[in-house]
């Protein structure tokens, strides 16, 4: 019998209630932090889909949402620490107070070259969230302003986060079994 996505979890980490509640939390501060300033709320597509549905809805202050897909340049294997803009922004960032919802900050590369583009454009500030941190693996200075949870460094999925496009569905963040990923 085919027990689906589950049976590739070697172990879940986070429920979608422990997600809900973090969120909510995080929502709290975010309400404080940005009233009257209305943010843009920045969505990095596609891992951060899921818990940027989470978090605007906690937000309860005047917010606007868009949305923002890059990828790494480079061989695959190797960031060269520069971005690819798949799809851009469709609002003007100028004088506006940002903020941008990520799925899981590893080296910070990605994250690092979003904030510098933001900047350059003259966002008035650039703040980050993200529902997940790797701390270890870091090799920009990038230092997330709201954090969901802290992950050790394995392979994670779900809630967003993929492995080949796949798992990200799945209502909780689990670390995918090795043995997945070592047989492709
Ligand atoms: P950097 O290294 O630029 O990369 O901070 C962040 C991006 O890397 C992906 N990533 C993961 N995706 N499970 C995933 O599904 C993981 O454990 C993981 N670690 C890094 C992710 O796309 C993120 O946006
Ligand atoms: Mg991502």
């Amino acid at each position: 019998m085919r027990l689906g996505m589950n049976e590739d979890i070697k172990e879940i980490l986070y429920s979608k209630s422990q997600i809900k509640e973090v969120s909510k939390q995080i929502g709290k501060k975010l309400t404080a932090d940005y009233l009257d300033k209305k943010p843009l709320v920045i969505c990095v597509l596609k891992g951060a889909v899921l818990f940027m549905a989470d978090i605007i809805r906690e937000i309860d202050t005047y917010a606007e949402i868009d949305f923002m897909d890059v990828s790494s340049y480079g061989d695959g294997t190797v960031s060269s620490g520069e971005v690819k803009i798949l799809k851009d922004l469709d609002v003007p960032v100028e004088g506006r107070e940002i903020l941008i919802i990520e799925d899981i900050i590893d080296t910070g590369k990605t994250l690092q070259c979003l904030v510098d583009l933001l900047k350059h454009r003259k966002a008035k500030t650039v703040k980050i969230c993200t529902l997940l941190d790797k701390p270890e693996r870091r090799v920009e200075g990038v230092v997330p302003d709201y954090v969901g949870f802290q992950v050790p460094n394995e392979f994670v999925v779900g809630y967003g986060l993929d492995y080949q496009g796949m798992y990200r569905n799945l209502p909780y963040v689990g670390i995918l079994k090795p043995e997945i990923y070592e047989n492709n």
